[in-house]
Formats: structure tokens, sequence, C-alpha cells
């Protein structure tokens, strides 16, 4: 849940080299035991889930949900590629020139800011033979194709096209990089892939991506452009991005039987969990510190889900956000940024305890969920239940997506 990705900071290498790889024999597909699958097939295992029925009663959705190739290509088309998606923070493009890229489904884009000092997205392919264009991130003052040298500006605009002489019905104006919509909320850039307007939209996009949280979420803190932002993690992780998910979204759960050294700082009997239309937000006090420590987790933390990916999590001095990208049916890639307040930057000790501390919740997360994978590939198992007095966030969840999916 939340409290076990967010409250403990993490650091991603050692946990890998650590771990055990998950390694399959066979495809997923094949071991899950279902039929070649199909756009029906996705179809009719979203049919497969009921959110008429109430939690208590409810079963959760099939397994086919977390296997499927081609239900990961429904949910791309219809809950990735539609709204706005959250694909990093401001500080990566601070600065005329700052630029970084990302990929989501077959999507590749670039989010850019230009000298100007106005943010842009495109997609991050050329338009003379579709090579990818820019790589990483970092500072540039346009971008020069790899392979033929077609340089664009940071405003998308094709600025030179090499050696075209003899090129007829061409006009430069009209081979310019694809724009997609992108706008800030707090920290956050968020970017829109089914829409390629270009029109600024930073102070309606609260309400289109949080609804009616957004108010309460910039109360807690969370739309702070104040905090610096510490460092990133990425794990990749092998299991649908769903069971990551899944397991922030149980209302802690399973934190006392597989976080020990979390669960000794929470209360866990004060969690609560209220659900908005995208968003649902878990909350849960922390245990007094035993010493006179800087308390890592505050008096309480606050982790906000928002739909369908992105998770907040803000604890006494620190917040991090977990952002879950699907890689494909049966792998995905979460990348952290810790943010902290500015007065306990120069506390190297406090940082790297902290962040210490969060590795080790990751790990311990991590291990679930690829044994869940696991167990969900597996033919013993279809479909499974759901704690009502706990697990709400979760239903919550997977009503969505069963809307968004059968919409
Ligand atoms: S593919 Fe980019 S210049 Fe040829
Ligand atoms: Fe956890």
């Amino acid at each position: 849940m939340a409290m076990a990705q967010s409250l403990a900071p993490s650091s991603s290498s050692a946990a890998r080299a650590a771990r055990p790889k998950a390694r399959r024999a066979v495809p997923s597909r094949v071991v899950a035991g279902t039929a070649a699958a199909t756009g029906e097939s996705a179809r009719r295992l979203v049919a497969a889930f009921d959110p008429a029925i109430p939690l208590a009663s409810a079963v959760t959705p099939p397994s086919g949900w977390y296997t499927d190739p081609e239900f990961l290509q429904l949910e791309l088309d219809r809950v990735f590629l539609r709204g706005w998606q959250a694909v990093g923070h401001v500080g990566q493009v601070k600065n005329p020139n700052d630029f970084f890229t990302g990929r989501l489904g077959n999507v590749e884009f670039v989010i850019c800011r230009d000298a100007n000092g106005e943010l842009h997205a495109f997609h991050n392919v050329c338009r003379h033979h579709a090579s990818l264009l820019a790589c990483g991130s970092g500072q540039k003052t346009c971008f020069q194709c790899p392979y033929h040298g077609w340089t664009y500006g940071l405003d998308g605009i094709l600025l030179k096209a090499t050696r075209i002489s003899g090129i007829k019905n061409f006009n430069k104006n009209d081979f310019g990089l694809i724009p997609i919509k992108v706008a800030t909320w707090g920290p956050f850039v968020l970017a829109r892939f089914d829409d390629s307007s270009q029109n600024t939209v930073n102070d309606v996009v609260g309400d289109e991506w949080l609804g009616s949280a957004s108010d309460l979420l910039s109360r807690s803190g969370i739309d702070t452009t104040s905090l610096p932002h510490i460092c990133r993690r990425e794990y990749i992780i092998e299991c649908n991005w769903k069971v990551f998910c899944d397991n922030y979204l149980d209302g802690g759960y399973h934190v006392p039987y597989a976080h020990g050294a979390l669960a000794s700082g929470l209360q866990l009997q004060s969690y609560e969990t209220s659900t908005y239309e995208r968003v649902s937000i878990q909350r849960c006090e922390s245990a007094p510190p035993e010493q006179e420590d800087i308390d890592r987790l505050g008096t309480k933390a606050t982790y906000a889900f928002v739909y369908p990916n992105f998770m907040i999590n803000r604890y006494g001095p620190w917040m991090d956000t977990n952002l879950a990208v699907p890689l494909d049916a049966t792998r995905c890639k979460v990348v952290f940024d810790y943010f902290l307040d500015e007065s306990l930057l120069d506390d190297q000790n406090f940082v790297d305890r902290s962040l210490k501390d969060s590795e080790q919740v990751q790990m311990e997360d991590i291990a679930l969920c690829e044994g869940v994978q696991r167990g969900l590939e597996s033919a013993a198992y279809s479909v499974g239940r759901y704690a009502p007095s706990v697990e709400m966030a979760m239903h919550h969840f997977h009503c969505l997506l069963h809307d968004n999916l059968s919409g």
C-alpha cells in the first residue's frame, strides 16, 4: 500500500541486485492457460468484472487482467492514451533548453522548455524516416536527428532539413515535430496523448486531472513546488503494473505482515480511506518517534492514488511519488521521485537513513508483487475477494478501469 512504498524511501540498484529474478519457461499467457488473446477476449475479460456488485459481495477482476497482452493493449488505448498522465516533475524542465524523454506504450515523447521559457511536449520521432530524436535528458538548444541531421527547434519547428535539394512538394513548415498537450500542476508535469492542441491549460488541469480531490490535495501540501528534488530511483518489476497499484491500495492490509519495520512506525488502526472521482486518499497516523530523532514519518501520512498509475506520498518532511509504467503485460517500471523539505537538505545522515529505510520497504513490496504475479499466472487462480473494511480504494481502482475499458 501507499505506506509501504512511501514511508521508506528507497534505493534501487542494490535492491535489484539482491532480488532473485522470476524466470518463466514459457510465455505468461500460455502459463495462464488462456486461449490466444484477441480484442474480443480482452473485451470478455473486461466484462468478467462487475462493478455494480457491492464491495462485500464482489470478486476481484480475473487473472487475465494481469496477464493478457491484448488486455494491456486495450488499457493503453483506453486508459493511458486518454486524459492527463503524469510524466515527470518540473525540476526536470526547470530552465530554458532543459528536456527529458519518455515512453508510454508505443508513444515516444520528449518534454522540453524552449529558450523563451515555454514548456512543450512532442512525439520524439523525426519526420524524415522516424528515427528517435532526443535521448535521455539534459540540455539542448535544438534537437538534431542522429540519423541524417534534420534539426528541430525546442518549439518543434523544423529548422534544417539536410541535403534536400531537388525535393518537390515539400514545405518545411509542414514537417515540424508532432505536438502533445502538456501542463503542470504543482511540481508535476502532465501530458495528454489524445490531444495535440498547445493552448495553455495550467489553470484548469488540476480539476481535469484530480477532480474534486484537487483542493484537498493542495491543502495536504502536495501541490508545493517548494520541496527540492532529492533523487530518482527506478525499479523494473516482474509484474503487471496493476499488481503494484493494487498493493498500494489495500488500506495498509499487508503492512503488519510484510513491512515489520514500517508497521512499528505507524498507527495502523488510524488508517482511513476516502475515494473521489479519479483519486483515492489513504491516511495514517504515525507512532511517536522513539528518541529525539527527527521524525521521518511526521504525525500523519497522506497517500494519494491518482488514477491510473500515479501515487503521491506526503509524510513528515518528505514527499515521494511513484509512477507505475507498463512495459508489457507482466512487467512494469516504477519510478520513485523523492522531495524533501529544504530545512533538512544538509542533514545527509537523515537523508541517507530515510532513503535506506524506504529502500527496505520497496524491496519487500517488489518481492510481494512478483510473488502475486506468479500466482496470477498459475492455473490455480482465477478471481479473488476483497477485504471490505480495508480494500475499498482497490475496488474503486478496478471500477474506474472497468468504466474506461468498457466505454
Ligand atoms: S530519420 Fe531523422 S534525419 Fe533521417
Ligand atoms: Fe507495501
